[in-house]
């Protein structure tokens, strides 16, 4: 069965995909890591020729979606938390319209989703990479939600940012996601509308479960 998940950041898809993989022993793929692996490999060995480099990655995605590392210029780099950076962060929405990338990366996560039972996040899963998915979930909640979810991760950590940039810089990741000409983040017409806000993840994710088992069952 494939599970294709699409919406803004913040919108606690990660969360929800990682308890249904865990629940129905679903294969989870965060399609997000990918564009900040490739994000990475433009920091750190440079921009020129980036298609290529792309093309060049083979990624190795390990325990069900909590760790994620590449081979890479004959190196093996575990980039679970490089790729978490704010410097990543801001570079990533560069990479991810650059429609030759998002091509390579497409046919990839193509290929991972063939054969196996998998739930897959991203901005085009339902519209792009999985258009026939077995489930489409378009997930939102309110811009002030998903920053206070955001800044939620930040609570006690001495280098916090303050809650109102955390909101500037969701409602500037949507308008990017939203507005790019390359696959840009929209509801697929035949995609479940979940909108989170004031719901918790569990809740989410038991909807989410429910779709499963009716489909399941039929
Ligand atoms: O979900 P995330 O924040 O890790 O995603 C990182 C970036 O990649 C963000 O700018 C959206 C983009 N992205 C995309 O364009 N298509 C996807 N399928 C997944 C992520």
């Amino acid at each position: 069965m494939q599970v294709a998940i699409d919406g803004p950041a913040g919108s606690g898809k990660s969360t929800v995909c990682k308890i249904i993989a865990s629940k129905y022993g679903f294969t989870y793929i965060d399609t997000g890591a990918m564009y900040r692996s490739i994000a990475y490999v433009a920091e750190n060995f440079g921009y020129d020729d980036i298609e290529k480099k792309a093309a060049e990655v083979e990624f190795i995605l390990e325990d069900n979606g909590k760790k994620i590392s590449i081979r890479y210029n004959g190196e093996t780099i575990d980039l679970t938390t490089k790729i978490r950076t704010p410097e990543i962060s801001s570079k990533v929405a560069f990479i991810a319209s650059n429609k030759e990338i998002r091509k390579i990366l497409v046919a990839k996560q193509q290929s991972y989703a063939k054969g196996c039972d998998v739930i897959m996040e991203g901005r085009d899963i339902t519209t792009v990479v999985l258009p026939e998915a077995d489930i489409k979930v378009y997930l939102t909640a309110s811009p002030e939600e998903r920053a206070k979810r955001r800044y939620k991760e930040w609570e006690n950590k001495s280098d916090a940012p303050k809650f109102e940039d955390v909101l500037k810089d969701i409602i500037k990741r949507d308008e990017m996601d939203t507005n790019r000409a390359e696959s840009p983040l929209m509801q697929a017409r035949d995609a479940i509308f979940i909108d989170t806000t004031g719901l918790t993840l569990e809740q989410v994710s038991d909807k989410i479960g429910e779709l499963i088992q009716n489909k399941k069952n039929k």
